[in-house]
């Protein structure tokens, strides 16, 4: 289903100031379970101990954060987004170490050099400038040992948002359109994290469920954008395409398209920074 957007805005013209935390957890929650797993893996694979400090970039409403923040370790979750932090203030568990703070990531974090163990962020790196948060990255992370880590979700090839996604891409260079390849904002900050001194760590799925997807809906949520596969087509051509894709839809998924069952993962992926006092040699 989805979800009604306020003040009826294309979708990616909608802040997540106004989308509201409800209405984001509703579009983008975790299945039971799956968020205390990724939170669980990103200790392990960032090796997080008890009182360590844990940076969240991005935080929004503690879908994995509220996990991140339990004792023993301590926990600043950052984000651009007053709401978003007070939805994640109501899941914010008792008795820990945590402080929310609201901060534009792109200006220089609110937190000490040389302090953090591991600095996380899902699903929001590519919104922001990937020098600065390697660099602010490196200055926060501590000397002895700290890990950068992103987290991102990844659907199985065959899922319909993959196939429609692949469709999408062919049409629009028909149009004569160079699509954004899928994660190459991703990729590109880990590329900047090593060139800066830091190594790539192997990356890991911390989760995969069930998921299922109604082909319909993918494209009902992409009419209501301004953009598609990283452009902005003029309306006309968006509509086109758009009457292409519900076709294809139709031959692909039959006419009305049922529901399909996939499998969504969720992906870690890290640098170990360098550490200041090496770098500095
Ligand atoms: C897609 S949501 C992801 C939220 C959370 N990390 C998760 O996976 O559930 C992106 C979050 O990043 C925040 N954000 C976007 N740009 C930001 C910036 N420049 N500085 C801090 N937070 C930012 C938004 O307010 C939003 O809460």
């Amino acid at each position: 289903m989805t979800t009604p957007l306020p003040r009826g805005l294309p979708l990616d013209r909608v802040s997540f100031d106004e989308q509201a935390a409800g209405v984001f957890d509703a579009r983008a929650g975790f299945p039971a379970g799956v968020a205390e797993q990724i939170a669980d893996t990103v200790v392990r694979y960032a090796g997080v101990d008890a009182g360590d400090l844990i940076v969240e970039i991005g935080a929004g409403t503690g879908l994995i954060g509220a996990w991140l923040a339990r004792p023993p370790a301590r926990y600043l979750g950052l984000d651009a987004s007053q709401p978003m932090l007070s939805g994640f203030a109501t899941r914010l568990p008792e008795g820990g170490h945590a402080r929310l703070v609201h901060a534009d990531a792109d200006q220089p974090w609110p937190v000490a050099d040389g302090t953090a163990r591991v600095v996380f962020g899902s699903r929001v790196f590519q919104l922001l400038d990937p020098e600065h948060l390697v660099r602010e990255a490196n200055r926060v992370a501590r000397p002895d040992r700290a890990v950068l880590v992103q987290g991102r979700l990844e659907r199985h090839p065959d899922s319909p948002k993959v196939l429609l996604r692949r469709a999408l891409h062919e049409r629009l260079r028909a149009h004569g359109l160079t699509p954004r390849p899928a994660g190459r904002l991703l990729q590109r900050l880990l590329e900047r994290a090593a060139e800066a001194g830091g190594t790539l760590l192997p990356p890991v799925t911390a989760a995969s469920w069930p998921h299922e997807v109604k082909p319909g809906d993918v494209l009902d949520e992409w009419r209501q954008k301004y953009s598609m596969g990283g452009v902005t087509p003029p309306a006309e051509v968006s509509a086109a395409i758009l009457d292409e894709l519900a076709e294809w839809v139709a031959d692909r998924f039959g006419e009305p398209a049922g529901p399909v069952w996939t499998e969504e993962s969720f992906v870690l992926e890290g640098v170990q920074l360098q550490p200041p006092k090496e770098r500095d040699e």
